[in-house]
């Protein structure tokens, strides 16, 4: 559907490239601890699923990751630098204490307790922007398990980086903006503005849309159509589809208008580059 397309890729990947990963100067991780996540995210060694690595408890973590040293040390060993292998495995348990000890509320964001609990959630958001590339191509229908599972994700997601520290204001907005666009693809609202694209009807004795064409590719005039013309799209939409389309028109139109300004933004910024 047109007004959702890439964006949430868009802002997914200015959201991945913020989270900090840094090499192992004096003594941090980072790059190594991001590396396990992704491989025990996919599964990709069987040790790994005895333990919930992703476990956000304290106390859990730190006996799991006690009695499971040795699987994460064999992922380690295949997935991170020989520098950062010898350093976790030598100093295990100095690394088990960083993750584990909730430092004192009054510990800057940087600190490596929240650095290091945040990577978890990393390969959550790499799930999510590949899924966004798929669903890109999902016509719009009520309770698709794609974007049922999406929204899972993003919820799933929200709740791991809200902790304090775990991600910066802007990037639990761009969530929050992705992950909005992702539910307006399960309303009734996204149904009919697919609806009519396909079926593309002549819409002629619309005169209300005074030269605005309703499946317009582009986006300047998309975003007129939903702003100026709103009357009018919402008046085409509910002889389409029904009262159902346009129960909670004011809010999908907005939460619409934000995909497309960004849209809008993006294509500008990159045909200026
Ligand atoms: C981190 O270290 C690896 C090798 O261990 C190197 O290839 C990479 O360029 C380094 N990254 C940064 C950002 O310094
Ligand atoms: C992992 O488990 C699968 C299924 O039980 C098995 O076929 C495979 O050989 C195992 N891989 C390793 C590396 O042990
Ligand atoms: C979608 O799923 C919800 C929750 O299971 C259900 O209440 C609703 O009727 C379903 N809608 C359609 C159109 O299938």
């Amino acid at each position: 559907m047109y007004f959702f397309e890439l964006i949430s890729y868009f802002l997914l990947l200015n959201f991945i490239h913020s989270l900090p990963v840094q090499n192992s100067t004096n003594g941090d991780v980072s790059a190594c601890l991001k590396a396990f996540y992704k491989a025990a995210y996919r599964g990709e060694y069987n040790c790994t699923e005895s333990f919930d690595f992703f476990q956000v408890v304290p106390a859990f973590q730190q006996a799991g990751f006690t009695s499971h040293k040795s699987c994460f040390l064999e992922v380690a060993k295949e997935e991170c630098s020989i520098a950062q292998y010898n350093l976790l495995s030598t100093k295990y348990q100095d690394f088990l204490n960083v993750l584990t000890t909730v430092p004192p509320s009054v510990t800057p964001c940087s600190d490596s307790y929240f650095k290091y609990n945040a990577l978890k959630c990393g390969p959550m958001m790499d799930e999510l922007s590949h899924r966004t590339i798929d669903i890109n191509s999902v016509a719009a229908k009520i309770n698709d398990t794609k974007i049922l599972e999406m929204i899972e994700l993003c919820d799933k997601i929200e709740a791991c980086i809200s902790p304090v520290c775990y991600s910066s204001e802007n990037q639990r907005k761009s969530l929050q903006e992705i992950s909005n666009g992702v539910k307006l693809r399960n309303t009734e609202f996204a149904v009919c503005i697919s609806k009519i694209e396909r079926q593309s009807p002549d819409l002629s004795e619309y005169t209300c849309l005074d030269g605005i064409d309703f499946n317009t590719d582009d986006r300047k005039m998309q975003i007129e159509l939903y702003t100026v013309k709103k009357v009018c799209a919402k008046r085409i939409m509910k002889d389409f589809c029904g009262e159902r389309a346009v129960e909670n028109f004011e809010n999908d139109v907005e939460t619409c208008l934000k995909n497309l300004m960004k849209l809008y933004k993006t294509a500008s910024a990159l045909n200026e580059s």
